[in-house]
């Protein structure tokens, strides 16, 4: 049953993730890592040859396909049909292709489900998206809307992608992360948007741990929850 919802939306590569998953360690928590739900479905559609056009066939995708999350400490782990395919859904092609899931109002509904369906199991959830405290989990203790500046996000991208061995140009980095936010920003459904009650942070020229150690002290100074 849970009974703590911290939730964190904010744009491409504002260093939700790793905050997240910092955070949720501190408090104790489960970290819920939505993004990985959307990738997921994607490479699942994509798996399937699917017409990533053909809104039916994406949703037939992800209602046959059987999808395992599994919070662990380095993430979340993810299967898909009972295959491993942590490492995949974070392929440049499926951050390309993720928007074509986002956009469709009854996938995001499904997915939305999946993320409550998560939660449930858990007395103590930090939950990272793009609609998490508007949509998903409207009633969270404590919401944090993350921002960085382009020229940051775009350096956190690049540093992301070299670690994993992807080669991508700044300009395509910066391009790709443009694109996304106009789309984050304009869909008709679960768009990135600032709920009323959410605490804003940019975390432009901070440290990781500053940020986590600024939102550990939200969460003390607004719940009665000890973390
Ligand atoms: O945070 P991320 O890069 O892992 O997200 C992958 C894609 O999923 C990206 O296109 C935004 C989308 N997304 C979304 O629409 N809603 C969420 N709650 C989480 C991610």
């Amino acid at each position: 049953m849970v009974r703590l919802v911290i939730t964190i939306d904010g744009p491409a590569a504002s260093g939700k993730s790793t905050v997240a998953r910092l955070l949720a360690a501190k408090l104790n928590a489960t970290f819920l890592d939505t993004g990985a739900m959307y990738r997921a479905a994607t490479l699942a559609a994509m798996l399937d040859g699917a017409d990533l056009t053909n809104q039916q066939r994406i949703l037939e995708v992800i209602d046959e396909t059987v999808f395992e999350f599994k919070a662990t400490p380095n993430g979340m782990l993810v299967r898909i049909d009972g295959v491993d395919a942590t490492a995949q859904i974070r392929d440049p092609k499926v951050t390309a292709n993720a928007r074509c899931i986002a956009c469709l109002v009854p996938a995001r509904e499904r997915l939305v489900d999946m993320q409550r369906r998560f939660a449930q199991a858990y007395e103590r959830i930090v939950t990272e998206g793009r609609d998490q405290g508007t949509v998903a989990f409207p009633e969270a203790n404590v919401k944090f809307y993350l921002t960085a500046d382009l020229n940051e996000r775009a350096r956190r991208r690049q540093a992301e992608l070299k670690a994993k061995g992807v080669i991508q140009t700044d300009d395509e980095i910066r391009q790709a992360i443009l694109k996304r936010d106009q789309s984050d920003e304009n869909r008709a459904v679960g768009p990135l948007k600032l709920a009323d009650d959410a605490v804003i942070v940019d975390t432009t020229g901070l440290s990781v741990n500053e940020v986590v150690e600024k939102l550990v002290d939200c969460v003390k100074q607004k719940c009665s929850v000890k973390p």
